[in-house]
């Protein structure tokens, strides 16, 4: 007879974050590309982003990030049973940054899991751990989401509407089985994507489709194929549509209204999608902690930078019911809910 098991309910252990030390102004952008300050706060919110030196890598901030996120759960790197890091700016095509990273906390042995969901990376990483932890598969899980976009940027006008958007940074969270009775609880997640908008926000090369090699053409670097490229009404409509579907459907899986809810922390591609993502629902803006002013879109990075600042600015403490909603490349959206 096949023993029937209850299964384990997963939570939040502890979070960290960690961005670079050079701060990179729109005033500082303006002096590289015809921009300006007023242009950017207008249409976006950001007042600056942290950009790496050279030397940085993506890996490297996840560290630092990790480091935290582990101090703050109270263990040890060497009792994490695995490593869940979401990024689109890899150290290297392959093997995946999960790798670097789990050789830089020094624990060989565990899984490392590199996943490629872009801006909402960290709710689908979540999602994955919560399902590892729900099965009983594991008990402590790292989830990372890191960036290094800089790099990749073309800082010149010709991409300064992508360029301006992105910054560096990293967050992460432990997440592991909650203990009976214990009240801080990860409820959901609702994970969605939709690939025929798959070009409206990508690098198109380097990769291996189309035309049989693997590096860009010169055609295609002529015309800065390897960098960003954004569709950027089509991002903002569906964005605005799909955060709000996303948080209801994470509401009603629990029982929940709006009302019900303490802090919400939404992916920071632009405050203005986020406005109108509160205005739809109802939600009165002290219950939204946005983080764009200072650290701009860090893509995979935003939620848990977003969920560390709250709670160093005093606005998350424990027993609140916090919802997070993410949209981005692929496209990709989703949400989760848990009680911190
Ligand atoms: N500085 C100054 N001027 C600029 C800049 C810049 N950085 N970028 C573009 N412009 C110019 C354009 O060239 C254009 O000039 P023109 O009228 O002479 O042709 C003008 O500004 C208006 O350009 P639009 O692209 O129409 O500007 P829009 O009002 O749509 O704003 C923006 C652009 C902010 C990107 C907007 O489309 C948007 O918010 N989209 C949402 C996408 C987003 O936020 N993405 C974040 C990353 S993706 C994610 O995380 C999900």
């Amino acid at each position: 007879m096949i023993q029937q098991t209850t299964l384990q309910r997963s939570t939040i252990l502890g979070v960290g974050s960690h961005v670079p030390a050079n701060v990179v102004t729109n005033h500082d952008l303006s002096r590289i590309m015809d921009t300006s300050d007023e242009w950017i706060v207008q249409r976006t919110g950001i007042r600056q982003r942290y950009w790496v030196d050279p030397g940085t890598s993506t890996s490297d901030l996840a560290l630092e990030a990790s480091r935290r996120a582990l101090s703050a759960a109270g263990i040890q790197a060497q009792e994490l049973d695995c490593i869940i890091l979401a990024t689109l700016s890899p150290d290297h095509e392959f093997p995946g940054t999960g790798c670097f990273l789990q050789a830089k906390l020094g624990v060989p042995g565990i899984p490392a899991l590199d996943i490629r969901q872009q801006c909402t990376g960290f709710v689908y990483g979540m999602s994955i751990a919560d399902q590892f932890i729900r099965t009983g598969m594991y008990r402590k899980v790292l989830v990372v989401g890191a960036e290094v976009h800089s790099k990749g940027l073309d800082r010149t006008t010709r991409g300064r509407d992508v360029s301006v958007l992105f910054g560096d940074g990293a967050g992460a969270v432990v997440m592991g089985r909650a203990e009976p009775g214990e009240e801080s609880l990860f409820c959901s997640s609702h994970l969605h994507a939709d690939g025929n908008y798959a070009r409206e926000l990508w690098i198109e090369s380097p990769g291996m489709a189309a035309h049989g090699d693997c590096h860009p053409t010169p055609e295609q670097t002529a015309r800065g194929a390897h960098y960003p490229a954004m569709n950027g009404k089509a991002v903002f409509m569906h964005a605005s549509k799909r955060m709000p579907e996303a948080v209801m459907e994470a509401l009603q899986a629990n029982g929940k209204t709006v009302a019900d809810v303490d802090l919400f922390v939404f992916h920071q591609a632009n405050l203005r999608i986020n406005e109108m993502v509160a205005k739809q629902l109802g939600i009165p803006e002290e219950k939204v902690f946005n983080t764009i002013d200072r650290f701009a879109n860090t893509t995979a990075a935003t939620l848990p930078i977003g969920l560390d600042e709250a709670i160093r600015a005093g606005k998350l403490k424990k027993g609140m019911l916090v919802a997070c909603a993410a949209f981005g490349s692929g496209f990709t959206w989703g949400s989760a809910l848990f009680r911190w």
